[in-house]
């Protein structure tokens, strides 16, 4: 079997997949994320390493007698963790999500020369997300923690080094340091040192499916394998979960409502990103890239509204599913209301980590299916600003491929086939996420598969939407509305 482990934001997942492409087993683990102060997320890796011995126990434990033959690594992406000469963990490491960088980031893009410069350089934006920004704001913030950093990982490749003692990362999750240049697929060390970042803190970097290392002794006990696995580099999450959901050619696209909302394509060449406001990182796949959009706010705005506004004070909250049934009883566009979902700031379209959400449009005739209907189409409608994004690149769909819990709502998967006006199907594996992708990576490392097409090709087809052309054209109507509100509504709520 091949085991695929992916430490998310909430918690880690650990896969056994068949060489048949079937999965045996999974289990998961969950742990904590902090917020120290607003706008900062940190988690100590500790934590991962725990959570990863957890769910590999468990998914052993319920797939009976296999053999593991090679490992593949996922994780939430950008996130920094910083290390000292004895590979000593500095500081909780500063995730994806953290919004604490943004004047490093405006001061990172001055240093490299403007923003066409840093596009020339890495085909993206210096995104308070990304790992280089972080960077900078430790130097700037922590100088004694800084001082003694002598090695940067994002949050898979500290695992890596854990189960094996090999520090190395690889060009899907080197892509969203913002210090990549992700059409040569190697770092951009001329950039780094305009930084100021030193480029001997970044590790070696691999093509992902490249075997890293094998599993050390100390490896091997934590995991409760035998010692020398190999562990093949894997890949960032949000990339490799775009292979475990079948999208590899031209046509496809992925769209992902975990915590954040993610619409992605592969690609056969590094497309030029025009203004930045998408991610062109590599792909998992060697000679291929990727492009995405990533929304800040899609489960979570839905959990906010279910949480925050919905649920009584102190009570259990109201099921999703009662909501979700309340906004199927609703009609498309809501009875005109529309809602705006940069509830915790946004990256794309709008890379503004100050954007605010609104509810536009509301009366007193509206009911709670109404309002949860607003939410739900609110993600789709920022689906389709980042899709018309896309378009101005030339990459269009024929089919979504749909994944994350949103994707498990045959009504989401519906709006976004009204929208889209085309077919969305849910794959097999997709909804195991990133750790189903990190198998499959981990399968075209063992030459299981010999290319990505083929590992692609496992994801086979399990629920088909089509598009309603009545309810697409109101669909349609609303999203013209939709995008003139974030630039009407700006000044008014900056
Ligand atoms: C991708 C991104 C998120 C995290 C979530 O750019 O920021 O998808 O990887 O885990």
């Amino acid at each position: 079997a091949l085991l695929g482990i992916d430490i998310g934001t909430s918690g880690c997942k650990a896969l056994l997949l068949a060489t048949d492409g079937k999965v045996i087993a999974t289990d998961t683990a969950s742990y904590p994320l902090s917020r120290p102060r607003p706008g900062w997320t940190e988690q100590d890796p500790a934590l991962w390493i725990e959570g990863v011995r957890a769910s590999v126990a468990g998914a052993l434990a319920k797939a009976g007698a296999v053999e593991v033959l090679a490992i593949g690594l996922s994780g939430q992406m950008h996130g920094l963790t910083p290390l000292d000469a004895s590979h000593r963990v500095l500081r909780p490491a500063i995730l994806w999500n953290d919004q604490r960088n943004g004047p490093e980031c405006a001061a990172m893009t001055e240093a490299a020369g403007g923003l066409p410069a840093l596009l020339a350089a890495t085909n993206n934006r210096m995104l308070p997300g990304y790992t280089g920004g972080k960077i900078v704001w430790m130097q700037r913030h922590e100088p004694d923690l800084f001082g003694r950093m002598t090695l940067m990982l994002n949050p898979k490749d500290y695992l890596r080094l854990v189960l094996t003692g090999e520090v190395a990362t690889e060009v899907s999750d080197a892509s969203g340091t913002g210090l990549f240049d992700t059409r040569a697929r190697v770092w951009a060390t001329g950039l780094a040192e305009r930084l100021g970042i030193d480029p001997g803190l970044l590790p070696p970097v691999f093509e992902s499916p490249e075997v890293t290392g094998r599993l050390s002794t100390d490896g091997a006990a934590l995991l409760g394998l035998p010692a020398g696995i190999p562990v093949v580099g894997g890949g960032g999450d949000s990339v490799i979960q775009t292979i475990g959901s079948g999208v590899i050619a031209p046509g496809e696209l992925q769209t992902t409502i975990g915590t954040a909302g993610i619409l992605a394509a592969a690609l056969d060449a590094p497309q030029d990103n025009p203004d930045g406001r998408l991610q062109v990182f590599c792909n998992v796949v060697p000679g291929k890239w990727h492009c995405m959009g990533v929304s800040l706010n899609a489960g979570g705005a839905f959990s906010w509204l279910r949480d925050t506004v919905l649920s009584a004070a102190g009570g259990a909250p109201v099921p999703f599913a009662t909501l979700v049934d309340e906004a199927a009883e609703s009609v498309p566009g809501a009875r005109g209301l529309l809602f705006l979902p940069y509830l915790y700031g946004e990256r794309c379209p709008h890379p503004d980590p100050g954007a605010r959400g609104a509810f536009v449009g509301l009366t007193a005739r509206h009911r709670r299916g109404d309002i949860v209907r607003s939410v739900m189409e609110g993600v789709v409608h920022a689906f389709g600003d980042m899709h018309a994004l896309m378009a101005t690149m030339g990459i269009d769909g024929r089919v979504i491929k749909a994944s994350g819990g949103g994707a498990r709502s045959p009504l989401w998967r519906q709006m976004q086939a009204d929208l889209f006006g085309c077919e969305v199907v849910t794959t097999e594996g997709a909804a195991e996420g990133a750790a189903f992708g990190a198998a499959l990576v981990a399968g075209i490392g063992l030459g299981v598969w010999p290319d990505g097409d083929a590992a692609a090709a496992c994801c086979r087809p399990l629920t088909r939407e089509t598009p309603d052309a009545a309810a697409g054209a109101i669909y349609r109507r609303a999203h013209a509305i939709y995008r003139t509100l974030y630039p009407s509504l700006a000044p008014a709520i900056a």
